[in-house]
């Protein structure tokens, strides 16, 4: 595995398949600079290039997943200066665009780009020490890398209006009846029980979990019958691969199927 000075990137033995992407910056709570941005961007091509993983875990530590984006770093930036590299997008577009599952387990804070960088994830699973905030207003900004859209469409407008207004934190059992979290384990079994979830996902099909990736997503991207139209084209598709007849062929011969990825 790479080296690198801002993530930890382990492949659990006890979770087949799995990639783990810690964030380790704990002098700054993981705070989110230029430097941890562009490894990310690296691990996360890494781990969608190797046919070995299935799915990819991103954690923090049991402080913090994130505490947003570096304060320290963009503070006394202009606007041409932000402007120009574009900052944080280069980042974000790396988790945006991979195709393998990305589960979230946070602990501790996930604050401003941290709880964007959440979002960005396909699911978010907690630990009950979780909290969730959009505190930029406190900064005299506003969310920068998707927080006032994402929220919006995951919890709806008036506890997004409420958290992005106020600043305020949501502990884990309101991100979990908001529908922000899927599910919610005590801290210190996070990462056992969402290394078990991603290692389940990743002994499924990767074609049909990448389409089934794929068909989700549209659906915060578009129509209805758009989104529906879509599922039935990758639905019939899905009967060209070897990985259909296995996994219909296991449940006839009532024995667990072993996909190839074919
Ligand atoms: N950027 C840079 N450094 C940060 C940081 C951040 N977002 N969050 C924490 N740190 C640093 C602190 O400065 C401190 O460093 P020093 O020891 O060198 O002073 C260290 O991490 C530990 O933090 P605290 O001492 O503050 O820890 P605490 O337990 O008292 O408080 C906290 C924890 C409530 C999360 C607090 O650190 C905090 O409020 N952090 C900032 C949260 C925030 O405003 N995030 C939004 C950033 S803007 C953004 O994200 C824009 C965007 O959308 C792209």
């Amino acid at each position: 595995m790479a080296a690198y000075q801002t993530l930890i990137v382990e492949a659990p033995e006890r979770a087949p398949g799995v990639a783990l992407i810690r964030l380790n910056r704990p002098e700054a709570l993981n705070a989110l600079n230029t430097a941890l941005l562009a490894e990310l961007a690296e691990a996360l091509a890494a781990a969608e290039a190797d046919d070995q993983v299935g799915c990819i875990v991103l954690t923090g530590s049991a402080k913090a997943f994130a505490a947003g984006a570096d304060i320290k770093e963009m503070s006394d930036k202009t606007y041409a200066q932000m402007f120009k590299a574009d900052f944080f997008t280069a980042g974000a577009r790396a988790v945006e665009r991979c195709r393998k599952p990305i589960i979230a387990a946070v602990a501790g804070y996930a604050l401003g780009g941290g709880c964007e960088l959440a979002m960005m994830c396909d699911m978010i699973i907690a630990a009950d020490s979780a909290k969730f905030g959009q505190p930029e207003i406190n900064l005299g900004v506003a969310p920068g890398i998707g927080g006032t859209q994402r929220l919006t469409r995951f919890v709806g407008k008036s506890k997004a209006m409420d958290m992005i207004l106020t600043g305020r934190m949501m502990d884990a059992a309101e991100a979990e009846r908001s529908g922000l979290v899927s599910r919610v384990f005590p801290a210190d079994g996070l990462i056992d029980e969402v290394l078990a979830i991603a290692a389940k996902i990743a002994a499924q099909s990767p074609l049909a979990v990448a389409m089934n990736k794929e068909l989700v997503q549209a659906a915060y991207e578009t129509t209805l019958t758009t989104g529906v139209a879509l599922e039935r084209r990758l639905f019939h598709s899905l009967f060209a691969f070897d990985d259909q007849k296995e996994g219909m062929a296991a449940f006839v011969e009532k024995r667990k199927p072993t996909f190839t990825g074919t």
